[in-house]
């Protein structure tokens, strides 16, 4: 029997708990807020970023937005999240990515003080991830850990299979997956016959961007697969990287696309936002 695990729902439940966290932190008088920057016009990016502005409203958490003309240099780019840095105000700062090819982003990255860090992508959050203490976690990972938490879906000694080496998702996936005792190994555009590799995953993880990419011959009997590939068809339907109809007959648990990885994402940079505003306020180390 296939589990099919329900990200919408479990991410539902967790911006309930956070809602209550929040009007637990206004009753003191202490206000959450998340500061978004995005540079340009990308038209995936304008989704995520609504999506993100919806969850605050819905947790209570406020939303400030920063959208910048792609002509944007990077010092007036460098300046902005200084200027966030310092505004006591704002407890989370998110730079919406890609930006244009001409700036660079790691340095942006780079320059987000990690305590307003809530995605997760400053070096020192990332090295701290690495080294298995208490950081924020990139959002898209961190939510997949919730959901093998919520299933108990153990990492202890599996195979698991990362398919894709980005620093947003499959990079911090490594380290998430390594700090629960979890065998990994991470396929990539130069991996030589993925097939033979994914096909020994106790838990099969695919964060390519290409649809219909992980075919039921690929999947081992009864493993657990995560699909966070978000790619639209040339009808406008978005699919998963997982071929779902024929893959869940094969897996023990599946994510849906739409409704499993990517509402989770959402929730755990509310997660973080609040535990970024509990931090800055003395309440938590
Ligand atoms: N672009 C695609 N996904 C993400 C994300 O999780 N965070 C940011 N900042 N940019 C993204």
């Amino acid at each position: 029997m296939t589990t099919i695990i329900d990200g919408k729902e479990l991410a539902k439940k967790i911006r309930g708990n956070l809602k209550i966290e929040c009007e637990e932190l206004k009753n003191k008088g202490i206000k959450s807020k998340l500061a978004v920057i995005m540079v340009g016009e990308d038209p995936a990016s304008k989704v995520y970023v609504r999506n993100k502005s919806k969850a605050c409203e819905n947790v209570g958490i406020e939303y400030e937005e920063h959208l910048l003309n792609d002509k944007i240099t990077q010092k007036d780019l460098i300046n902005l999240i200084e200027k966030l840095n310092k505004d006591k105000t704002v407890n989370g700062i998110l730079l919406q990515s890609p930006i244009p090819s001409n700036l660079d982003i790691n340095e942006a990255f780079r320059k987000i003080s990690p305590e307003k860090d809530v995605d997760g992508f400053n070096p020192v959050n990332v090295g701290k991830l690495v080294l298995n203490q208490d950081t924020f976690v990139s959002c898209t990972p961190y939510g997949i850990m919730k959901m093998f938490e919520e299933y108990n879906i153990d990492l202890a000694g599996k195979n698991v299979v990362i398919l894709g080496r980005s620093n947003i998702v499959g990079k911090p996936l490594i380290h998430c997956c390594l700090n629960r005792n979890a065998t990994v190994t991470t396929c990539h555009s130069k991996t030589q016959n993925i097939k033979e590799i994914s096909s020994r995953a106790d838990i099969l993880i695919s964060a390519i961007g290409k649809a219909h990419f992980v075919t039921e011959d690929m999947v081992k009997e009864n493993a657990v697969v995560i699909d966070v590939g978000i790619n639209r068809l040339e009808d406008g339907k978005i699919t998963g990287d997982v071929d779902y109809e024929n893959v869940k007959e094969k897996a023990s648990y599946i994510t849906p696309v739409p409704g499993g990885v990517g509402p989770m994402t959402i929730a755990m940079l509310m997660n973080n936002v609040i535990k970024a505003t509990k931090r800055q306020n003395g309440m938590i180390d």
